[in-house]
């Protein structure tokens, strides 16, 4: 598939998902935050789900939080334009609560199809819900960060979320920084992979 193509199926997708009413959720959304950045990324971040500045702007990662995020990729060389953005679940959880079971399940679909589509080297996972999702794991950030895991012919690079940088300070945002740059490597390092797939896609990111 070209990246027109590709770009012009996030487009679709996107269009289906502001009208997603599949769980609770979109009974209190403002709008539906699908994703932003660039649909041929090597480098794809997934946050948890939107707070109150993105469910208003339609936009993840706009807040505190965004910003912190953007700071951090300029830290290893890199600028929002360049990679992808997403999260777990597209609308706003009432007061920021957090996802529920079945929301992500109702959501994950959407996730999985960017992923596929989008198609990263590496993708950052950002705090506890995404990296357990993604890996079908229970075991907490703080031990599961530091590593690049094989995933899909892909690597998961978790690193804690931009919310608990914010809330405990410098020493946790030069360990983010540390997991942006073994991104950085994982992509760099990246030759041919392509040609290794030992399991269709087809089946499913999230069986
Ligand atoms: N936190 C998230 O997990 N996602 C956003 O889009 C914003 C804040």
């Amino acid at each position: 598939m070209t990246i027109e193509d590709r770009a012009a199926r996030l487009r679709v997708l996107e269009k289906e998902a502001s009208a997603c009413i599949s769980c609770r959720l979109n009974e209190t959304r403002t709008t539906v935050v699908f994703g932003d950045g660039n649909a041929d990324a090597d480098l794809m971040f997934i946050g948890e789900g939107p707070g109150q500045h993105e469910d208003e702007q339609g936009v993840p990662f706009v807040g505190r939080s965004g910003q912190l995020l953007s700071t951090l990729l300029e830290r290893v060389g890199l600028s929002r334009p360049e990679v992808y953005i997403a999260n777990v679940v597209k609308c706003r959880p009432p007061g920021n609560r957090d996802p529920r079971r079945d929301e992500i399940d109702a959501c994950k679909g959407y996730l999985a199809e960017q992923i596929k589509l989008i198609d990263p080297a590496a993708v950052v996972t950002l705090g506890n819900f995404s990296t357990k999702l993604l890996l079908k794991t229970e075991v907490g950030i703080t031990r599961m960060r530091g590593q690049a895991y094989p995933w899909w012919r892909r690597h998961v690079v978790p690193t804690f979320h931009p919310a608990a940088a914010l809330r405990n300070g410098p020493r946790v945002i030069e360990e983010m920084v540390a997991d942006l740059q073994l991104a950085v490597q994982v992509i760099e390092q990246r030759t041919g992979a392509s040609g290794q797939v030992s399991q269709p896609e087809q089946i499913g990111l999230f069986p």
